[in-house]
């Protein structure tokens, strides 16, 4: 069980989509074959990535969404459709740190996962790419945080406390020590190996002030991390917390997260 609630990846969904970077999902249709698609979401939660990216592949597409949580997937829908895109929408219960070689990814044209890629490790990631190389599979990978956070207006105590967090990214999260902010570089050395090419696009996340309730949530989760990362600190946490949340409640704080989104592709043979 990873703990992600479907909650939180509603609060957090609408950021995710302006953040994104369209036009590396439109670089990743232009290489994609005749329809009808057939895709493949890791992690997929209640299905947010595939939300984003159906209208913008567009035409018929068969997805199936992977995930370890029952509880989230039990949110997708089994089929989308808009103007442009229709899509069907299979669910498989998969703990993708153990059974990763169940999935067939040759029946896929397109591998792709949104704030997954942090969590998980170097190892993980290097099994993956290998897989991708076999099946000569496309991939995306969007919104992995990438250890930059900026908070209006600052406070001393800002990227002490990052310093904390991003400890704790690198922590286990079910798959060895996570990659963290770490994960997209990684993500190009490790698929480059494996003879793809790849772009990588930044996707930060802009949080307005008055997007109180995702501050928040955000703000409750650093304060967990830091916790644990140093628990004889708790008072000047506490202290920081309050500073944070005075600029909350007079509406004059902006979050800025750094993400990235990644797409690569097989290298043509002899190329
Ligand atoms: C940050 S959420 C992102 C969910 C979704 N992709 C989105 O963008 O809203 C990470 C997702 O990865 C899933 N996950 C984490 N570890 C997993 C594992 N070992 N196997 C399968 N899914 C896992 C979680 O259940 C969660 O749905």
């Amino acid at each position: 069980m990873s703990g992600f609630s479907a909650e939180w990846l509603q609060l957090r969904e609408p950021c995710d989509a302006r953040s994104r970077c369209e036009e590396l999902v439109l670089a990743v249709r232009s290489r994609l074959p005749s329809r009808p698609l057939q895709a493949l979401d890791l992690g997929s939660g209640t299905g947010a990535n595939i939300r984003y990216m159906a209208p913008r592949l567009a035409g018929e597409q068969r997805w199936l969404a992977v995930d370890d949580e029952p509880a989230l997937l039990g949110h997708q829908p089994a089929t989308l459709q808009g103007t442009n895109f229709r899509c069907s929408v299979s669910t498989r219960r998969l703990d993708l740190a153990t059974e990763l070689d169940s999935l067939s990814l040759s029946e896929f044209h397109l591998v792709t996962a949104s704030a997954l890629l942090d969590l998980v490790s170097a190892s993980w990631l290097q099994l993956l790419a290998s897989r991708c190389a076999d099946a000569r599979v496309n991939v995306m990978f969007a919104l992995t945080y990438d250890g930059r956070v900026q908070c209006m207006p600052h406070e001393p105590d800002d990227q002490w406390v990052f310093g904390l967090v991003n400890r704790h990214q690198r922590g286990n999260k079910g798959f060895g020590p996570a990659l963290g902010p770490d994960a997209t570089s990684y993500a190009r050395d490790v698929f480059g190996m494996f003879g793809f090419q790849s772009r990588v696009m930044a996707s930060d996340w802009v949080i307005e002030p008055e997007e109180q309730s995702l501050q928040r949530e955000l703000i409750a989760g650093w304060i967990t991390a830091a916790h644990e990362i140093a628990p004889s600190e708790a008072e000047r946490i506490e202290l920081w917390v309050r500073r944070r949340l005075t600029h909350l409640l007079a509406g004059t704080s902006r979050i800025r997260v750094g993400h990235q989104d990644f797409i690569a592709w097989p290298k043509a043979p002899g190329g």
